[in-house]
């Protein structure tokens, strides 16, 4: 695992966060517009008119009063950013911008994730866009949802299905890229983790640089966590910020082994010196039973995190805490978050069932000010909604019910009627 370092007393940094929203003044300047190259000072590994761009991170922080309540918080103190509104409909976008613009920059022409379906997406919309290189996608066969494979399909990826899973893909995709020289993005490329830092950015500059008291992302690959981490941890070394917020990083129950590793195995960073014979000895034991990720947030449907290292590094630097939550939370959540109005595809919803949780643990506080990372857009996965909204029973079992959920708590439900116009009006007045 490589890390980005950076000389910052040899480079120009702001000293105050005001000269980012300056930039906005000047939005007709595709950097200047974009989420991610605004803050370009606080990536600056490569010269910035080399960055390629598509628009990425013009994304919303949200004050949900709806979801506050539903997860203990004080309405006005639960915020959802949503990265939904990305280009590809996810957060990769972000981290996607920064290792396109290094691959451009190291002369490659073919580019190669393994994905569970948002990576792919957006390393196929930047290839696609900008026809600088030809996308090669690896994804776990009937592990990803339809409205992911959609987009890797009619962006033109080259799509190669593997049998087994996210685990497996990723494997394979490090060995094929060594072997033909393609460019990697899968998160274990550090650039894509600078890109990523600018999701904290964009929060503080909503919050008017007040930095909250937690911030709730799920964890499959551990990416974001890793990527936030080091963002608090550089803004705070350079006078940014005076304080880092805590970390609530959430896995999915069937997919727990950074839930597993950290809360009951004991692994931390460790000053530096983590203890990593716990991971492996914790990897031979699921070998030896065989045992594979399962969960309906299939984004997040991992078991050998990439960025394990760098995720305990960030859970010391901000004093994080890690939870596990099943899929009945995830899709309740979810639900909640569309009742609110910004929809999002499960894996995102385990920010707002994991906040929840630590709320009635006592850990995070009513009063405290919480940031819930809505990673991806609902349409992502509309059949794990249409499932959990559905009349139809057998659907339900056949999508939900197999994973353990065993009610749709908070269905809207739709309204079967004969093609009757008094019935119609008779329905909407009963109903609406
Ligand atoms: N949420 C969504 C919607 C995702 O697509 C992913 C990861 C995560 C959360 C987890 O983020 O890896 O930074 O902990 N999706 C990857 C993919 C694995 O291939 O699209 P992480």
């Amino acid at each position: 695992m490589l890390d980005v370092l950076y000389e910052w007393d040899r480079l120009p940094v702001p000293s105050s966060p005001a000269a980012f929203e300056k930039k906005w003044s000047r939005r007709n300047d595709p950097h200047c517009f974009s989420g991610v190259w605004r803050f370009h000072d606080l990536l600056p590994f490569a010269p910035l008119q080399q960055c390629v761009t598509v628009g990425e991170g013009q994304t919303l922080l949200h004050a949900s009063e709806s979801v506050a309540r539903y997860a203990g918080i004080r309405p006005g103190r639960l915020h959802l950013q949503y990265e939904g509104m990305n280009p590809s409909g996810s957060f990769k976008d972000n981290g996607m911008t920064a290792a396109f613009s290094h691959a451009r920059l190291a002369g490659a022409t073919r580019a190669a994730c393994a994905s569970t379906g948002n990576t792919s997406a957006s390393l196929a919309l930047y290839c696609s866009v900008t026809r600088l290189m030809k996308a090669v996608i690896f994804i776990g066969s009937g592990k990803i949802s339809y409205g992911k494979l959609s987009q890797a399909l009619d962006y033109g990826a080259l799509t190669v299905q593997i049998t087994g899973d996210f685990d497996d893909a990723k494997a394979r995709v490090q060995e094929v890229s060594k072997e033909l020289g393609n460019y990697l993005v899968n998160s274990v490329n550090p650039f894509r983790l600078e890109g990523q830092k600018s999701i904290m950015f964009r929060v503080l500059e909503s919050l008017g640089w007040e930095v909250p008291d937690w911030i709730a992302v799920p964890g499959g690959n551990l990416g974001n966590s890793s990527a936030f981490g080091k963002a608090f941890h550089e803004l705070h070394e350079l006078g940014l910020i005076k304080r880092v917020p805590r970390l609530a990083v959430i896995n999915a129950a069937g997919a727990n082994t950074l839930h597993e590793l950290v809360e009951q195995r004991g692994l931390r960073w460790n000053g530096g010196r983590p203890n990593m014979e716990v991971a492996e000895n914790y990897y031979e034991e699921m070998d030896a039973q065989q045992q594979h990720a399962s969960t309906i947030a299939s984004a997040i449907e991992i078991n050998r995190p990439v960025n394990l290292t760098k995720c305990i590094r960030a859970l010391e630097w901000c004093d994080g805490v890690v939870r596990e939550v099943d899929d009945q939370q995830i899709l309740d959540a979810k639900a909640q978050v569309g009742a609110g109005g910004m929809g999002c595809e499960p894996a995102s919803a385990a920010s707002v069932a994991g906040v929840k949780q630590l709320v009635a643990e006592g850990v995070i506080g009513a009063d405290e000010r919480v940031v819930c990372i809505l990673t991806g857009h609902q349409l992502k996965d509309p059949t794990a909604t249409v499932a959990y909204h559905t009349t139809d029973q057998e659907k339900f079992n056949e999508v939900l019910g197999c994973r353990g959920v065993r009610r749709a708590t908070f269905a809207n439900r739709a309204v079967a009627l004969p093609n009757n116009l008094d019935e119609i009006v008779k329905a909407i007045k009963l109903y609406g």
